[in-house]
């Protein structure tokens, strides 16, 4: 049974024109897997949608069999914390919390004991360490990266989306973060699914999609 399994998938904002139209996509348990396509083209949407932190407005979603269309709004924020880790483009850091206190939240929100522990481990494999009592604003951009990425993992989960992960590294921490997401990929049995332009990315993955004017095409690697 895939892990993602994306049938007929639609996405409209209000008053816009669609953006997904009819997009479908299996990913099966342990693969990795690019979505490129160019700036507007939808990528973010269609993380957005797999990530149960926006609504599609048709098709369906399952996610380990389960159609996410049919939980309630407690269940979903119970599988976006525990199952599916997500790195958006963004960061979303929160800049009043210092870098251990980012990746510790997920933990504590999820009442995990061993949590500071995890927070130490995953700030040494990201090279943060030294940077654990700064706050966002104090850092660079890929170190940003980084911090968001130890957080999306925090809770070993068995989704992960990352969306433009490598967007500000150099080609040492590409591979740092690529390095991680197989060992993630390979140990824990994450599946990881990777929007991305960067053309250092491709040769990290299994499988390789392309978004165009709505529908999602696989490209030969
Ligand atoms: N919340 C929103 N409301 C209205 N339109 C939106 C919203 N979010 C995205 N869009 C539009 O949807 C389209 C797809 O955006 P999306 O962010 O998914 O693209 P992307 O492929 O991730 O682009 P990029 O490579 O620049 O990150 C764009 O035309 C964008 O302007
Ligand atoms: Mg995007």
């Amino acid at each position: 049974m895939p892990v993602v399994n994306v049938e007929d998938l639609w996405k409209t904002y209000d008053g816009e024109k669609a953006v997904l139209k009819g997009v479908n996509l299996k990913v099966e348990p342990k693969e990795i897997v690019l979505i490129k396509g160019r700036s507007g083209s939808g990528k973010t949407t269609l993380l957005n949608l797999i990530g149960c932190i926006d609504a599609a407005s048709k098709g369906n979603i399952f996610l380990n069999g389960c159609d996410i269309s049919t939980l309630s709004k407690k269940e979903l924020a119970e599988i976006r914390l525990k199952k599916i880790g997500i790195v958006f483009q963004s960061h979303n850091l929160i800049n009043d919390l210092t870098v251990f206190e980012n990746v510790l939240l997920p933990l504590k929100i999820a009442k995990n004991r061993d949590g500071e522990n995890r927070v130490n481990e995953l700030l040494h494999t990201f090279d943060l360490h030294n940077l654990a009592r700064k706050k966002p604003n104090e850092i660079s951009s890929g170190e940003r990266q980084r911090v968001a990425i130890a957080r999306a993992l925090a809770n070993n989960p068995t989704i992960l989306l990352a969306d433009e992960p490598t967007a500000s590294l150099d080609i040492d921490n590409c591979d740092v973060v690529m390095n991680t997401f197989k060992k993630v990929n390979d140990e824990f049995g994450a599946t990881v699914i990777i929007a991305s332009h960067d053309p250092l990315v491709d040769k990290h993955v299994q499988r390789k999609y392309h978004l165009y004017n709505g529908k999602l095409t696989e490209d030969e690697l």
